[in-house]
């Protein structure tokens, strides 16, 4: 019983970079949409407004992915909610992957 639950977890783990494989330059076409709350580069110039630069890719998918389930909802949220609800899981991968590979805020 506890070698399954080892392996399940080592399968977890091992799966964790298969999340890292957006493309970039199809994430920058996309991110068109976010540039007016979350900047140019995913630098935020509005304080109610998260800067994305520099968010580790898994995160970033994680983040969008429970906007569009409705597993982060209310507030805020529901502004992000109607912006991811329209991109496929490769939108987001992609759009991941190329706030991942940007500066983080002052850096
Ligand atoms: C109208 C303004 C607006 C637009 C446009 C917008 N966002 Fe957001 N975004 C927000 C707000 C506000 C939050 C914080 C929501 C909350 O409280 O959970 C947020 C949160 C996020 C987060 C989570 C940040 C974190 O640290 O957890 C990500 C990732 C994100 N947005 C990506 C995007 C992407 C990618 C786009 C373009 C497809 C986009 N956003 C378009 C306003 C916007």
């Amino acid at each position: 019983m506890i070698r399954k639950a080892g392996l399940v977890l080592g399968l977890f783990v091992l799966s964790l970079p298969a999340l890292a494989k957006g493309d970039v330059q199809a994430g920058e076409k996309k991110a068109m949409m976010c540039v007016a709350c979350h900047g140019a580069d995913g630098v935020s110039s509005v304080a109610l407004y998260p800067s994305i630069a520099g968010q580790s890719e898994a995160y970033l998918v994680q983040a969008m992915q429970a906007y569009k389930k409705g597993e982060r909802s209310g507030g805020q949220a529901e502004i992000m909610k109607a912006y991811v609800s329209g991109l496929s899981d490769e939108d987001i991968e992609n759009l991941a992957a190329y706030y991942a590979q940007k500066s983080k805020p002052g850096q």
